[in-house]
This record gives C-alpha cells, sequence and structure tokens, in this order.
C-alpha cells in the first residue's frame, strides 16, 4: 500500500499534507510513504526528517505518485498533473469544489477517488478530521496579529509616566472558528473586543470570551443556522438592519476582523466603501474571507490598499502564514480520516460510513457528490 505526500505548487501555499509524526503512524498502519522532495520545505520540515520517520523522497511528482493507492495534498492535484495516477487512487485535500468544478471532471476522467476535506460533516466523530475548524482556528489567530502589526498604535491599555496609552477596540464579523480564536487573541492582545454573527448561539461563545455581543435579532434569526451549523445567506430586509447596525459600531473601532462565510456561496458583503470611509485614519480592515469574495467591498485578495488612513489586509491562504502549526494540524486531520478504514494492513474504505459518502466528490469515473450535482 503506497501512500503519497506531494509538494504543492500554488502561490502562496507553504502547507504540506504530511509531518514526521503522521508518516510514522501511517507506517505503523502498513503503508509505504513516499514524499516528494522538498515537499517540506514551506513548513519548515526537512527531507531527512521524513527519511528518518520512515519515508522515501522521490524527485519528481510522476514518480511521488506512481501506483500510489493514496494520495495526501493540501491543495490537490492540479488536472495537469494526473498522468501518472493509478486508476481509482484515493486522493485526500482541500479542493475548493464549488469554485474549481472543472477539476473534478479531470479527476473523474483520470479515475481519481477524491475526498474534499472541507465535505466532511460537522459532526463529533469528524472533529479530529476537520480542516475547516484545524486552519479556521490558525486563521483567526494570525489575523489579529497581522491587523497588530499593521496598526500604528498598541492593543492594550498602557500606563506609563508619559501619559496613557489607550486600548484598541477590535471588532470581530463572523464568530465561527476563525472569529472566535480572533477574540480570543484580541483579548489576550488587551484590546476592548465585540462581535457580530447572525447565528444567536454565537452570543454565549463570545460573551465566554470576554468580547461585547452585538447583533440584529428578529424572526428570522432563529432560523439563520442550518442543520450542519452554517450561516444561510439572510434576506434583503435583514442585510439592511444588518448594515446599519454594522455602520454604527464600525466607526467607533480601530480594528476589523472579518470571518463570515456561507458554505457554497460568496461572502456576505458587510462592510461597503461607505463604512470603510466612515472609519478613523489609522484603522485596520483584515479580511479573512477575501478569497471567497470578500467581507470588505474594497478589499482585494493578495493586496493590502489604503483607502482615506484605512489599511485593508487581503492576504490570501492566511493558514499557509503558519505553514508549520497548519501543516501538522492538517497531517493529523488526513491521518485521522484514513485510520477507520485501515485494517490488519489493509485499506477498505467503508463507502457506506457518513464521514465518507459525504466527503467523496468523484468515484468510478464520475462526479459523484450531490452538492455538485445540484444545479
Ligand atoms: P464559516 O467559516 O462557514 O463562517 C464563519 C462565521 O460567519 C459563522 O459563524 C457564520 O455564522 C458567520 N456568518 C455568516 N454570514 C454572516 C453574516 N451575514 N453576518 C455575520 N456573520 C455571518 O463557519 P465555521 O467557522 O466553519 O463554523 C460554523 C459553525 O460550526 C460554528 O458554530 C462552529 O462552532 C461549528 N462547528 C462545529 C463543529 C463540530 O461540531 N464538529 C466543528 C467546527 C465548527
Amino acid at each position: 500500500m503506497k501512500l503519497a505526500v506531494v509538494r504543492e505548487r500554488r502561490d502562496a501555499e507553504k502547507r504540506v499534507a504530511a509531518s514526521p509524526d503522521t508518516v510514522k503512524k501511517l507506517i505503523g498502519l502498513g503503508f509505504e510513504l513516499t514524499v516528494e522532495k522538498g515537499a517540506g520545505q514551506g513548513a519548515s520540515i526537512l527531507d531527512s526528517e521524513f527519511v528518518e520517520a520512515g519515508a522515501k523522497i522521490a524527485d519528481t511528482i510522476d514518480d511521488t505518485i506512481a501506483d500510489a493507492e493514496v494520495i495526501f495534498s493540501v491543495q490537490g492535484l492540479e488536472a495537469g498533473q494526473l498522468a501518472s495516477v493509478k486508476n481509482g487512487a484515493i486522493q485526500l485535500s482541500a479542493l475548493n469544489p464549488f469554485a474549481e468544478r472543472e477539476r473534478l471532471d479531470a479527476y473523474a476522467k483520470a479515475g481519481l477517488t477524491a475526498f474534499a476535506m472541507e465535505f466532511v460533516p460537522r459532526i463529533t466523530r469528524a472533529q479530529s478530521m476537520d480542516i475547516l475548524s484545524s486552519q479556521s482556528n490558525l486563521a483567526g489567530y494570525k489575523a489579529v496579529l497581522d491587523a497588530a502589526s499593521h496598526y500604528g498604535r498598541g492593543m492594550p491599555m498602557m500606563m506609563t509616566a508619559a501619559g496613557t496609552v489607550a486600548p484598541a477596540k477590535v471588532m470581530v464579523m463572523g464568530a465561527g472558528v476563525a472569529g472566535l480564536q480572533a477574540i480570543a487573541t484580541a483579548k489576550r492582545l488587551g484590546a476592548i473586543v465585540s462581535a457580530t454573527d447572525v447565528r444567536p448561539v454565537a452570543k454565549e461563545q463570545v460573551e465566554s470570551l470576554g468580547g461585547k455581543f452585538v447583533m440584529v435579532e428578529d424572526e428570522e434569526t432563529a432560523a439563520a443556522e442550518t442543520s450542519g451549523g452554517y450561516a444561510r445567506e439572510m434576506s434583503d430586509e435583514y442585510k439592511v438592519k444588518q448594515a446599519a447596525l454594522i455602520s454604527e459600531t464600525l466607526a467607533k473601532q480601530d480594528i476589523a476582523i472579518t470571518t463570515a462565510l456561507i458554505p457554497g456561496r460568496p461572502a456576505p458583503m458587510l462592510i461597503t466603501e461607505e463604512m470603510v470611509k466612515s472609519m478613523k485614519p489609522g484603522s485596520v480592515i483584515v479580511d479573512l474571507a477575501v478569497e471567497a469574495g470578500g467581507n470588505c467591498e474594497l478589499s482585494k485578495p493578495g493586496e493590502i490598499v489604503e483607502i482615506n488612513g484605512v489599511t485593508i489586509v487581503g492576504y490570501r491562504n492566511v493558514p499557509s502564514r503558519l505553514a508549520a502549526d497548519a501543516s501538522v494540524l492538517f497531517a493529523k486531520n488526513l491521518l485521522n480520516f484514513i485510520t477507520p478504514h485501515v485494517k490488519d494492513g489493509v485499506l477498505t474504505v467503508d463507502y457506506e460510513d457518513e464521514i465518507i459518502s459525504e466527503s467523496l466528490v468523484t468515484k468510478d469515473g464520475a462526479v459523484v457528490h450531490s452538492r455538485l450535482l445540484e444545479g
């Protein structure tokens, strides 16, 4: 049973889908590991560490994936990298399935059995396999550090002989995994933190971290959360009320961290150009949703924009900015996903398992996921 770990090639991607620890554990399960040369470099893992853990190093991507029954990758193979894929090989990776639908057709054609780790259901048994949680948590932390580094003032209150430095006021929009970590991080740095969300359950979570919760509460919010725990897109009427609340709150903030996402839809637009212009010069917005269309009208993917003295940070792939930690957690998520399907050194995937069926996107030459076949 050969398991291949490929080197990531996309811009701004420094992560790797295995760590020396997971390599050892995968070998313990009965896999033979081949890691592509330099795969761990961006995450500060040397080829020699993978070798020490028991892996072989292959020079090219084709040598890495040839004959592999399982392929681990962070972003998934590209359509042009499938020539050496063995028919029926299994790939575990993030796939951005809605936005990159064409790649899945190429996978189907190549006979790849691909799993989109983003689709792993949010059930208790799957928590240790959840890449969205493991990576968003780090992104929320890093967003606050990025904001602090672009903010020309301090975060905590400092009382000095020369005078008092006021604490920064931070507003977090979207109190899911990334948002809650952003709240906790900003609090640790000494900021005064408020947060908003459309899901009423977020209130208690925000308050337990010492943040102040502000939200528009009406009859619609009771149904704002899907059975999967995600947010729905809200009505136009709600959006108008929410915009008024955000507008009023934002003008008093120094930093805004936006993390709001709706699965399979563009990110909700929460900060308009007008709202940016109402902020004080020196304020900072970090838009973690920038790659999904952005929560701020003026954010640009991969850019830092300045408007009227307000800095809008739009880093792509924020988890990769903490590549060493992000890789270790991502690698563990993949290990935990595959482990239950290996018995006595043999990989037998249970396609009836809910976690498998909900994350399987291509199999036997076809795209099979219902959410990708609708419309
Ligand atoms: P996400 O990344 O899809 O969205 C981020 C946040 O943005 C969410 O809290 C969402 O409600 C909010 N949002 C969406 N539209 C908004 C709008 N118009 N205005 C303001 N906020 C808006 O969500 P994430 O972080 O993946 O978490 C979703 C939920 O799943 C959370 O309740 C989380 O605690 C839960 N969860 C459960 C797990 C489990 O039970 N295994 C594992 C991980 C998360």
